[in-house]
């Protein structure tokens, strides 16, 4: 069953900008961030006061196709300076949004244009990246969302294309925010919110049709949350993660595993009858924990005959240079610091100071860090010394250890890297991504080809742990 355009833009929550044939397609996109209200917990509360792109959170659906270009022009009528980072695409330093890295923050008022080129196909997202705990929290995020070329979309044979931003809010009895900057998210595991939104509504019915084939595409926009949503009671298969192809799993009973700012596309069959519906719940902490996150609902009319149908086919690569194991030079980053964390101290990096100043614990705390990169806190995170120095064009492994009481989700700018696990030897069927996910206490190895020159930033995406000491510089020259 091929739906219609019209149906297809109704399937989901925030609008899609189509694309259609090329000349159809759009040259250019406005993006105006200003507060607003959103009906997030519509009808069974008033609407939240919070900041939206384009008047809505999750803001618009950007969409192109793999090797376009697109100016997007972003407009900012909040009252505070802000950025767009464009999380997940391999684009040049000058259009990636970090403050002083990239470009001077946008002043309120004022419109500030990025031009942006889509090697990859994927599911990705945007965000601020200036103040980003509290405007991230506040509303500003959406998906975008490049397509690979037809013929290959046409050979997933899916019916529809799904979109769940999956993120949460912290709100008062009023279903207003509550505010931001409370020490304990920041030295523990983030700000947390107490509601999780899908696509920015409580509203968990998803309507289908038995038979129908989907592709599901989820992103995790929360400040800290880790999701597990799990399919049990459908065929379902995971197909990329972070925008970046696998070859199909079978996901069975396992949940899909999300850590802040991680994607994952699936293929989904609905097999259930006929006025059946499927609930998929969110088991990431635990039994006692489990919410269900969604339900489909499948009509009484049915798209066609739920039978068994075949795996999906494997979605082409994405064109990421594949690094040499035998020929690349090894870093190690370790993280450390925390509630429980049993850090002593860390030396702080402030201005041009070459040894920082080494601050106890305590000293710390009190000045608003709570996390070290190889013992050193960035003071002045844009223009203090890299954390890591990597020749450009080089192959490069590097071993993150986590050695704190919580789980990260650690991001890396304008590069995707094959994920090789803690003994980091094998290469097949690493999967290629751009946030990895460290449970307490585990360590990975990554592996990539630096081939984009410029200061990166490498951060985890709990953004509270970011603000407070976990980020840092990786440059490529
Ligand atoms: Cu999605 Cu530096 O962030
Ligand atoms: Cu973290």
């Amino acid at each position: 069953m091929k739906i219609s355009r019209r149906q297809f833009v109704g399937a989901l929550a925030a609008p899609l900008i189509l694309v259609g044939p090329a000349e159809a397609r759009p040259q250019s996109f406005r993006l105006r961030a200003a507060p607003g209200k959103a009906p997030l917990v519509a009808p069974k509360g008033p609407p939240t006061q919070a900041w939206l792109y384009n008047g809505m959170s999750p803001g618009p659906v950007i969409r192109a196709r793999q090797g376009d270009t697109l100016r997007v022009e972003v407009e900012n009528a909040l009252n505070e300076e802000t950025t767009v980072h464009w999380h997940g695409l391999r684009i040049p330093v000058e259009v990636d949004g970090v403050p002083v890295l990239s470009q001077d923050p946008i002043p309120p008022g004022t419109t500030y244009p990025y031009d942006l080129s889509f090697a990859d196909a994927g599911t990705f997202w945007y965000h601020p990246h200036f103040n980003s705990s509290e405007q991230v929290g506040r509303g500003l995020h959406g998906v975008l969302i490049v397509d690979e070329p037809e013929e290959v979309v046409r050979g997933l044979d899916a019916d529809r294309d799904l979109l769940w931003t999956v993120g949460d809010w912290r709100l008062d009895r009023q279903a207003q925010i509550a505010p931001f900057k409370q020490f304990h998210d920041l030295s523990h595991g983030g700000r947390f919110g107490n509601v999780v939104t899908v696509n920015g509504s409580i509203d968990a019915t998803e309507r289908v049709r038995a038979g129908e084939r989907i592709r599901l595409r989820l992103a995790n926009v929360a400040n800290a949350r880790t999701f597990r949503p799990s399919f049990k009671g459908l065929n379902a298969w995971l197909i990329a993660l972070d925008g970046h192809p696998v070859a199909p799993v079978e996901l069975g009973d396992e949940g899909v595993l999300l850590g802040a700012g991680q994607r994952a596309d699936l293929i989904i069959d609905m097999t259930m009858k006929p006025g059946e519906s499927v609930a998929v719940v969110d088991d990431a902490f635990g039994e006692e924990y489990k919410y269900r996150l969604m339900n489909f609902e499948a009509s009484e009319e049915p798209a066609r005959p739920a039978e068994r149908r075949d795996p999906p086919n494997a979605l082409p690569p994405n064109p990421v240079p594949k690094p040499s194991l035998t020929d690349a030079r090894q870093h190690s980053i370790v993280f450390e610091g925390g509630a429980m964390g049993g850090l002593d101290g860390a030396r702080l990096m402030v201005g041009t100071m070459s040894e920082g100043r080494f601050l106890s614990m305590r000293d710390m705390a009190q000045l608003g860090w709570f996390w070290s990169i190889n013992g050193l806190i960035a003071g002045d995170v844009y223009s203090s010394q890299p954390v890591l120095d990597l020749e450009l064009g080089g192959s490069h492994v590097v071993e993150f250890v986590n050695n704190t009481a919580f789980p990260h989700p650690i991001h890396l700018h304008g590069h995707s890297f094959f994920v090789l696990g803690p003994d980091g030897r094998n290469l097949d069927g690493a999967p290629v991504r751009d946030t990895v996910l460290m449970g307490p206490g585990e360590a990975t190895k990554i592996a990539f080809i630096a081939d984009n020159p410029g200061p990166w930033m490498l951060h985890c995406h709990i953004l509270e742990h970011q603000e407070a000491g976990m980020m840092g510089i990786v440059m490529v020259s």
